[in-house]
């Protein structure tokens, strides 16, 4: 198959990232049907794919016939057999549910022909294990979108144990025409690059508010110093103390058990204490705003812990081989995290001795072996990695 023969697209899925990849499938003039259970679902999706392309109209970005070209391209259905027909590329965005996943690709497997491209935008589950239930599973993918779909560029094409590199690289030539920078990820680990790698920043973060000494005002001040619009524990209550404590969980399920959510998050869980959503986490929310006190920064914690903690998971990734290059690891923390700089290129310019020092103290004193320096962190190696 060539990236000619893809003219339609069929998602399943009209929710945060279902309609958000329909929108930039239709801006990049394919045609797409986007199909949902329930009709109000997808007028939900429907309305946002509008809304969001007439604020780039009412901002000059994009013209009113080109919006109206792009919804012209947009086809809905609740029907299964419909959405299919004549589809070449098939992206799955239903819940993060495996029983749920593999009963959708099963349908899809036995309703497309052999050669027809179906990929799975999960953020946690195993490529390979879903594709135990499809027809081919060399045409199985996953194929990993940020949120907001729109605004983010990269998107992880996920090798499954048995996917072919033909449709891998069709996906990453698909991924390109809708102005999207597609990184490849050579093995189905969990969290794929990006989310990998903040990994054990979560669990440091996790045990700082065990620890009992860590004001999370002061650290959250200090990173928002350096250019963060967050800080991390301003993030926790944003994406929500459950989501966050999920994610733990199942690190500490696939990866290490030292992934565990500590026990500040799991009472917050029990009380009902989820942050933006609830009204108090970490913090308590007001106007939809957390109430901090920046009135002064850590004296402990600073950015070089979390880089430190960063570029320490990054050498692992590449040395896994999840990742073809450093540079592709650079790129997806670029475009998946919007940070200014790749963990190896912030890297670049810090003393090897720094590194290991900060990553031993922090392993020290919280307890996480997850933290400790690799060895191309001491001898400084990581540097050359790959080169
Ligand atoms: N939200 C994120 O930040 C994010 C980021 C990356 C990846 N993901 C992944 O994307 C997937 C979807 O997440 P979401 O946040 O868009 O979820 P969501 O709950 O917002 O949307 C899921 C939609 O799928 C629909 N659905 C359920 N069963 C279906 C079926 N059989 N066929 C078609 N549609 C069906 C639901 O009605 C719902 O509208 C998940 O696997 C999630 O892990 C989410």
């Amino acid at each position: 198959m060539k990236l000619e023969d893809i003219q339609s697209i069929t998602i399943l899925g009209s929710g945060a990232m279902g309609h958000g990849i329909a929108q930039v499938c239709i801006e990049a003039g394919f045609d797409v049907i986007m199909r949902d259970i329930k009709q109000e679902f997808i007028d939900n999706g429907v309305a946002k794919i509008k809304d969001s392309f007439a604020f780039l109209v009412g901002k000059g970005k994009m013209t009113q016939e080109a919006m109206d070209a792009a919804m012209g391209r947009l086809k809905t259905t609740t029907d299964i057999k419909e959405a299919l027909s004549g589809a070449k590329l098939v992206i799955e965005a239903v819940p993060e549910i495996m029983d749920l996943k593999k009963s959708v690709f099963k349908e899809v497997s036995d309703l497309v022909a052999d050669d027809v491209i179906v990929a799975t935008n999960t953020s946690t589950m195993s490529i390979s294990e879903i594709a135990t239930v499809v027809k081919n599973p060399a045409r199985f993918v996953g194929m990993h979108f940020f949120n907001p779909v729109n605004r983010m560029k990269l998107v992880e094409v996920i090798y499954g144990d048995k996917t072919s590199d033909e449709t891998v690289d069709i996906l990453c030539e698909v991924s390109k025409k809708y102005n999207k920078v597609p990184i490849k990820v050579m093995k189905d680990r969990p969290g794929f690059i990006v989310n990998r790698i903040s990994a054990p920043n979560q669990a440091f973060i996790s045990a700082m508010l065990d620890s009992g000494e860590v004001v999370p005002d002061e650290v959250d001040t200090t990173m928002k110093s350096v250019g963060q619009k967050m800080g991390p524990f301003e993030l926790i209550d944003f994406v929500g103390v459950d989501v966050f404590s999920h994610t733990l969980d199942y690190y500490s399920k696939t990866l290490s058990k030292e992934f565990e959510p500590g026990k500040v998050l799991k009472a917050k869980l029990a009380s009902n204490d989820l942050g933006l959503k609830t009204g108090k986490g970490v913090y308590e929310w007001k106007d939809g705003k957390a109430i901090i006190d920046s009135s002064k920064p850590s004296s402990t914690i600073g950015p070089m812990d979390f880089a430190a903690i960063q570029i320490n998971e990054a050498v692992r990734v590449f040395k896994e081989g999840i990742a073809q290059s450093t540079k592709d690891i650079d790129d997806a923390v670029k475009h998946g995290m919007g940070a200014f700089f790749g963990p190896f290129e912030l890297g670049a310019g810090l003393e090897p001795q720094q590194l290991t020092d900060t990553l031993n103290k922090l392993a020290a004193k919280y307890n996480l072996s997850i933290l400790k320096p690799e060895p191309e962190i001491v001898d400084g190696s990581f540097k050359t990695l790959g080169k």
